[in-house]
């Protein structure tokens, strides 16, 4: 089974990029701790990002004949994307919605997700292992 984890605007500058909030960890590092997680619990990984909501919503449909689930850490476009929510809900796909940081704690901005309610859960505030804990949710979640 081959799950898409897909990334949002900003992400690339993960290791660099406040690092006070968003950890130490670069994007290329959460890519191989996926990878390395995938061959442990037999899942293959895609792993993409992207600073445009157009190639995000492309991604999401496209998950639909290739994967069976996705993990969307969809960065701001979380707060303001109605065309990702829609993608989501289009696509008939199960998704977990992902942030590195507890958004809960953070701006008022960051508490409203337009994503988290057409997502079969949130995981948040865990930095970069949150990652492999979606794919463990993912997976109970498929009964795989
Ligand atoms: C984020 C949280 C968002 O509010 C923010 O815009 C990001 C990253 C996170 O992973 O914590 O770009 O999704």
């Amino acid at each position: 089974a081959s799950v898409l984890i897909l990334n949002g605007p900003n992400l690339n500058l993960l290791g660099s990029r406040q690092p006070e909030v968003y950890g130490k960890t670069t994007l290329s590092d959460i890519e191989d701790m996926c990878r390395a997680h995938g061959q442990d619990t037999d899942l293959d990984v895609v792993f993409s990002q992207s600073n445009y909501e157009g190639a995000l919503v492309d991604a999401i449909h496209a998950a639909r004949e290739t994967h069976v689930g996705i993990i969307l850490n969809a960065g701001a476009y979380t707060h303001t994307s109605i065309a990702l929510m829609d993608a989501i809900a289009s696509v008939e796909l199960p998704c977990i919605e992902l942030h590195l940081s507890n958004v809960h704690a953070r701006e008022e901005f960051r508490h409203t997700s337009y994503i988290s309610k057409v997502c079969i859960g949130v995981i948040c505030g865990f930095g970069a292992q949150g990652y492999v804990l979606a794919m463990d949710a993912l997976k109970a979640h498929l009964k795989l």
